[in-house]
């Protein structure tokens, strides 16, 4: 799970938890990990390790594959949760946090998903029924599109355009992807809109739980490439 230490990849790792999932996770901050792998443990993970990695360097996602494959030798699910959010203009839009939006929404997903194939496939292989499973966190910006997050919506439709062309890829061989695209959550993420959109009309964090959830849960026979997930009571074509 990456992103793990904090909003949805939070939630994601403690249902997975008390699922009795073996969970490495990770994001840039080893002290986060270290409390969250002690919580975890105690919600009913068999055994989780850490490792802190920050997205925007490619170098460092091969040895987060490298560390879960030795420990665990398969992978039954890779959740590409990370994820920055950035406001701004195309006009005024700033070229080098361009850069670093692509490659923590996009560019790290797509090396993730890559380097964990392997993985995944060894999975799908041991398991007939249930196959392996990526999840990736869209958007509904990647779907809509949304004033000011232009360069956000373009990465989290390039991840739901990569989704799709791994099931074409994979699906056969019982590795199927998915993508949830939520419009706003209640999380850190979201605290710069709160004085417009209040937090409690937000989607919460179990909401977008309990959707990983069904789609980990489904036999390797479905593929649900996308969730659209729209705000109660918005026209559902907005976060
Ligand atoms: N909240 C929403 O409204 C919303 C809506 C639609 C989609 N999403 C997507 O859902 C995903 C999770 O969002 P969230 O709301 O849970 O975000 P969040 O609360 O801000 O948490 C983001 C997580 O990603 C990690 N992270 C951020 N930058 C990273 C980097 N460069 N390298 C490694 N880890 C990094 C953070 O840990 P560190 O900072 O410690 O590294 C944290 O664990 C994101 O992909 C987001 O785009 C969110």
């Amino acid at each position: 799970v990456t992103g793990a230490s904090r909003g949805i990849g939070r939630g994601i790792a403690h249902r997975l938890a008390r699922q009795g999932y073996g969970l490495t996770i990770t994001s840039r901050t080893e002290s986060d990990l270290v409390a969250l792998a002690a919580g975890l443990i105690a919600c009913g993970a068999p055994q989780v390790v850490y490792r802190a990695a920050n997205m925007a360097n490619p170098d460092e996602l091969g040895d987060l594959v490298g560390v879960h494959g030795a420990t665990f030798g398969t992978m039954d699910a890779l959740i590409v949760n990370a994820g920055v959010g950035t406001a701004g203009s195309i006009g005024e839009f700033d070229l080098g946090r361009l850069d670093r939006l692509i490659g923590v929404n996009f560019t790290a997903g797509f090396v993730l998903m890559q380097g964990s194939l392997p993985l995944l496939r060894a999975a799908a292989a041991a398991d007939r029924d249930r196959g392996a499973k990526i999840v990736a966190l869209s958007s509904i910006t990647g779907v809509y599109s949304e004033p000011e997050l232009a360069a956000y919506g373009a990465t989290k439709a390039a991840l739901l355009s990569l989704v799709e062309t791994l099931n074409l890829e994979e699906s056969g061989n019982g590795v199927t992807a998915s993508a949830v695209a939520p419009a706003f959550v209640n999380t850190d993420m979201t605290a710069y809109v709160a004085d417009r959109v209040p937090a409690d009309t937000m989607i919460t964090v179990d909401d977008v739980v309990s959707v990983v959830d069904m789609l980990l849960g489904l036999s390797r026979h479905a593929s649900i490439t996308r969730v659209v997930m729209a705000r109660s009571g918005t026209t559902g074509y907005c976060a």
